[in-house]
């Protein structure tokens, strides 16, 4: 007989990580962490910190530990909502490495060596080419392939990993069957990249040696609007969305994702007015939207039980999700049952 009740729709599951390698920074945050928030509404969010990718360069133990609990903490001083996400610690989840020593017997040497991000950080750490540097694709394989995703929002130099993913997966699946979901990638409906303030033909990074090319999210609103105003612009002066003006644009992209104006709103309103205006404006409307993330950062590093309360019951979680999927390939691969 035909019945009318249709089957309830399964919520879309999105995942991401971020590495604790420093504090984030404004690109991080309106690139990334920002839409990870406002996602939370739609799908099943699931976050982590990245702390086994960080380990392919090398770090100082006590900084690392201090750096993934700041960077955990900071999720949620930016809105993830460990009630309705998931937000846990790569590390803490011991899945993650198991699938990846998997997948890492279903990925070629040759494909791993085609990785530009290897290829740029093996030059970069040439005293340290590990062999996790090299696999670090099959662990982030494994890391979104163990939650089932539809969508995996990543930025642009994450985006062959993420291709590597879905080869690896389709690959697996060729040979056993559907055990692996084929993820996509998330390109977010506003898609802005935060360049240097110091020298805006870059991409902003945490790891600049010039302090005044990145604003991190826990710099003081002083600190923020000094950076601001020393931004690197042109020698014209009209504020105008244009080609050629990088420094103009990048801040005017940045004043439009903050105060949701248009660029045409944001030419009239300093239209005659000069840099110095625009610029101070910039500072002062970012150094406001970031003062409550900095107030949420610091009351939740007062409260470490809250903090690791919240990380236990995410990694509880996470492992009951992933542990499925690992099972499963386990026995698809012939492992016996224990
Ligand atoms: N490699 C990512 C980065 O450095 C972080 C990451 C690790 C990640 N595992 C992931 C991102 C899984 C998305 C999905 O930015």
């Amino acid at each position: 007989m035909e019945t009318t009740a249709t089957k309830p729709e399964r919520k879309k599951v999105i995942l991401s990580g971020i590495q604790p390698t420093g504090v984030f920074t404004l690109g991080n945050y309106i690139g990334a962490i920002r839409n990870w928030k406002a996602l939370q509404e739609e799908y099943l969010c699931e976050y982590f910190i990245a702390d086994l990718h960080a380990i392919t360069v090398r770090q100082d133990p006590a900084k690392l530990r201090r750096q993934t609990l700041e960077a955990y903490a900071l999720l949620l001083a930016c809105g993830i909502d460990p009630e309705k996400s998931l937000a846990f610690i790569q590390s803490h989840v011991h899945t993650h490495a198991e699938l990846a020593w998997v997948l890492e017997c279903y990925t070629q040497f040759g494909e791993l060596s085609r990785m530009t991000q290897f290829k740029d950080k093996s030059a970069k750490h040439a005293d340290n080419v590990n062999a996790g540097l090299f696999s670090y694709p099959a662990l982030m394989a494994a890391d979104i392939l163990l939650y089932k995703p539809d969508f995996v929002p990543v930025g642009a130099d994450q985006k062959q990993h993420l291709e590597i993913t879905r080869d690896i997966a389709i690959r697996f699946n060729n040979l056993y069957g559907n055990v692996f979901r084929i993820p996509d990638a998330y390109i977010p409906k506003t898609g802005a990249r935060v360049m240097s303030l110091a020298d805006p033909t870059k991409k902003m990074s945490k790891s600049d040696e010039n302090v005044n090319g990145f604003i991190s999210i826990l710099d003081k609103p002083e600190t923020i609007v000094k950076k601001f105003k020393r931004a690197v612009t042109d020698s014209e002066m009209e504020v105008a969305y244009r080609e050629g003006k990088d420094g103009i644009n990048n801040l005017m992209t940045i004043y439009s994702v903050i105060t949701d104006k248009s660029f045409e709103e944001i030419e009239q309103e300093f239209s005659g007015k000069g840099y110095g205006d625009f610029k101070t404006a910039v500072g002062e409307a970012v150094a406001e939207h970031l003062r409550p993330i900095r107030e949420n950062f610091d009351r939740l590093m007062q409260d470490k039980g809250y903090l690791e309360q919240c990380y236990k019951t995410g990694a509880e979680r996470a492992l009951q999700i992933s542990s499925r999927t690992l099972e499963k390939v386990y026995k698809k691969v012939g492992f016996l049952a224990n």
